[in-house]
């Protein structure tokens, strides 16, 4: 029995072009604290590997193809895998606010799905008395944990906040200053080359989660310095500092992290970072300073904040090829003209 409500009908007709061009509408009417943080939310959690997990025959052992570790499931992290989007501070309303516009769902008003997302933000901010934009990224969020998750699941979870009051009560104001500050290199600064020092925030919404590295380092090299705290009971993957690494050298994909603020800072993406990023399928971009980077690769030559996701994996030959298959026309044996088509049954 086909118990799928109309809200997640709707949902599930869009895939991941069509959420891209959403994306690209939405982005115009998202605050700039969260413009980044929202890419980067859609990145973290990508739904065509979501679907190739649940259209699997055996999704234990494709997980273990694509060498995923840590928490990919976002049905696991509904209330907190958005806790560094400014919109966060807003996600009881929001959470609410979706829940009300899932029930009384109308197929029939035909809006698309940027439209109806600006739609629920926009009531949200009004009753938060709070401007719209601030609340675009976190509907959009909120849309998308629906799909993967379920109405039912995404009902059932708490709803509460994650990040501490005083980590709540910052304006976007004082974020993006934050994110834009670069470290004083003393009053000789200016003469100073490689010995130049710059902070790394991997949590904004935690104080003490900041490292320093010189001037061209990369951003993995930094981290291993820093012993402030057991990282591998805070996730197992983080087994030297804060950002989890293994081969250092663009190989494995482990280190994969957002850039919230200072991607500038970086320096542009090399060969090697730009063809193992796509492989691993964690972005696809010509851009040399793009949100999403190899940590072992980034060489930082400023002062950056940085997100870290919880998981990890190989998955964006599986998906191409899932993809080729899809598009690639249905071979009729009596069609003389296809018979020449390679096949394309090839995964990873
Ligand atoms: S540590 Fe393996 S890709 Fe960066």
């Amino acid at each position: 029995m086909n118990t799928e409500t109309p809200f997640e009908t709707f949902l599930n007709q869009h895939d991941e072009e069509a959420w891209s061009a959403a994306l690209v509408t939405l982005l115009r009417s998202i605050q700039e604290v969260d413009r980044n943080a929202t890419q980067i939310w859609f990145a973290f959690y990508p739904l065509p590997l979501f679907r190739a997990l649940e259209q699997s025959a055996d999704r234990e052992k494709l997980a273990h193809q694509l060498l995923l570790q840590g928490d990919y499931e976002l049905k696991d992290q509904i209330d907190t895998a958005h806790a560094f989007l400014y919109g966060h501070r807003f996600w009881p309303q929001v959470k609410k606010a979706v829940e009300q516009h899932a029930d009384s769902f109308n197929q029939t008003l035909r809006a698309s799905l940027a439209d109806q997302i600006l739609a629920v933000a926009g009531g949200v901010a009004q009753t938060a008395r709070q401007d719209e934009s601030l609340l675009v990224g976190i509907t959009a969020v909120a849309f998308m944990t629906v799909q993967q998750v379920g109405i039912a699941a995404f009902k059932a979870a708490a709803g509460k906040i994650a990040i501490d009051k005083k980590h709540a009560t910052k304006s976007p104001e004082q974020i993006l200053r934050a994110r834009a500050k670069d470290d004083s290199q003393g009053l000789f600064g200016f003469l100073k080359t490689v010995d130049k020092q710059f902070t790394v925030t991997h949590d904004e919404n935690d104080d003490k989660a900041k490292y320093k590295l010189n001037d061209g380092q990369d951003l993995a090299w930094g981290a291993a310095d820093d012993r402030s705290r057991d990282w591998i009971a805070v996730d197992p993957r983080r087994m030297e500092g804060p950002i989890p690494v293994e081969c250092r050298s663009a190989s494995c994909g482990t280190c994969w992290v957002g850039v919230l603020g200072g991607a500038e800072k970086l320096a542009d993406v090399g060969a090697r970072e730009g063809k193992k990023i796509k492989e691993f399928g964690y972005i696809d971009t010509a851009e040399p300073k793009p949100l999403i980077r190899l940590a072992c690769q980034a060489q930082a030559h400023g002062a950056v904040s940085v997100v870290i996701p919880p998981w990890n994996g190989q998955f964006g030959k599986h998906l191409k090829a899932l993809k080729e298959e899809r598009d690639t026309p249905v071979v009729q044996p009596d069609d003389p003209t296809q018979s020449d088509r390679p096949t394309n049954d090839a995964v990873n």
